[in-house]
């Protein structure tokens, strides 16, 4: 989708006058890097096709007025008021917000979002509406913000008004990825390089049609164990641990928390360096073991289908992807063989129980994958 939201008469039919601005931003998906983030590790996401776009204008209401095209939903709210009840509306709030502290004087506003990034799985469709937000505000204001600020104030309204403590790979991701290459990013000094995908592959994301639940308890709880095996281990962050020896001296379950970090550091590190599919494809396979066994944010169904990719032959490797708890997992493909994997898999997992469905690349551009 290009420009604003719907055509333009739907922001006017809604909002009685044009837009005056408008921002868009995408979702992502991680390839390798996972929970690293918040432990100033490193990250590597690529921005998938789906963007989500958000219009503006300045209203003289005094207060703002919220409406989402797909969910259908209006929201009035204040920049410093409550919360809004419905969830979306708490992102798109948090984020004025945030440039209200930093000094901008947000006037109220007509609001108008669109969304193509599938909520709820894993792809950042929160940081896809954040940065879509601080763009559209950026135009509208003439606000001289650059894209990793952007990033870092979407971050802090995630945080301080949707209660989740994320690290910085979402937005930095939204902000700053491109869909042709992935972005190495190391989260500590935020220096970034485009990376490749390996030669004849291509990117496939399934979801496991498993709701994530208990997601942002279950995260801020493997952050909290994270910052302690740090403190134990008397070091700032996980990043800082000299020798992966040094975490066998940690009480369970902090040990097997810390050997993820060190390991899935050491894995993306190792991703840029490969040569081939099949390298990086056995990093990511390592990578869902490891989150399965060590960070233990699998679940069954996650499992289940990223063994059913892994075992596929033109598949090089498969992993659950962003937070887990459920959501979707992410496999490296052998190009041209996209359609016949994710319809192989499909079908088999469908055998098992499971209701899956491709998300990315999009339906409407799998025909051409064929
Ligand atoms: C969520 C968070 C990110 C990151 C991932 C896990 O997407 O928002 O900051 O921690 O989980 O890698």
């Amino acid at each position: 989708m290009t420009g604003p939201p719907g055509p333009p008469s739907v922001f006017e039919a809604t909002f009685g006058a044009p837009a005056q601005a408008q921002g868009s931003a995408p979702g992502r998906v991680n390839l390798l890097g996972e929970h690293t983030d918040y432990n100033d590790g490193f990250v590597l996401p690529i921005a998938i096709p789906q963007r989500t776009q958000v219009a503006m204008r300045v209203n003289d209401l005094g207060h703002c007025r919220l409406h989402a095209l797909d969910l259908g939903q209006a929201v009035t709210f204040d920049v410093d008021g409550p919360a809004p009840e419905q969830h979306f509306a708490t992102y798109v709030q948090g984020c004025l917000a945030v440039a209200r502290e930093a000094g901008v004087a947000v006037p109220s506003l007509d609001i108008q979002v669109a969304s193509e990034v599938p909520m709820g799985v894993g792809l950042s469709s929160s940081a896809a509406l954040e940065v879509a937000t601080l763009r559209c505000l950026r135009q509208l204001l003439g606000l001289g913000l650059d894209d990793v600020e952007i990033a870092r104030m979407g971050q802090r309204a995630e945080i301080e008004h949707a209660g989740v403590r994320c690290g910085i790979l979402d937005q930095m991701a939204a902000s700053l990825a491109d869909t042709s290459r992935a972005l190495l990013l190391d989260t500590r000094s935020l220096e970034r390089r485009f990376v490749s995908l390996p030669p004849q592959s291509v990117v496939l994301v399934v979801d496991s049609g498993v709701p994530r639940s208990l997601a942002s308890s279950a995260y801020n709880q493997r952050r909290a164990e994270c910052e302690q095996a740090a403190q134990l281990l008397g070091v700032a962050s996980l990043r800082d641990v000299p020798d992966a020896l040094a975490v066998e001296t940690l009480p369970e379950p902090l040990r097997r928390r810390a050997r993820h970090v060190l390991t899935e550091n050491a894995r993306v590190l190792e991703a840029v360096a490969c040569a081939t599919a099949q390298d990086f494809g056995a990093l990511m396979n390592a990578s869902h073991a490891s989150l399965r066994d060590d960070f233990e944010v699998s679940v069954p169904a996650l499992d289940r289908l990223v063994s059913l990719l892994q075992a596929h032959p033109d598949v090089f490797g498969a992993r659950l992807t962003g937070a887990g708890f459920g959501g979707a997992c992410v496999a490296l493909c052998r190009e041209h063989a996209l359609a016949a994997v994710a319809t192989g898999v499909l079908e088999a997992y469908a055998r098992s129980g499971g209701r899956g469905s491709v998300l990315v690349p999009p339906l409407e551009t799998m025909a051409s994958a064929a």
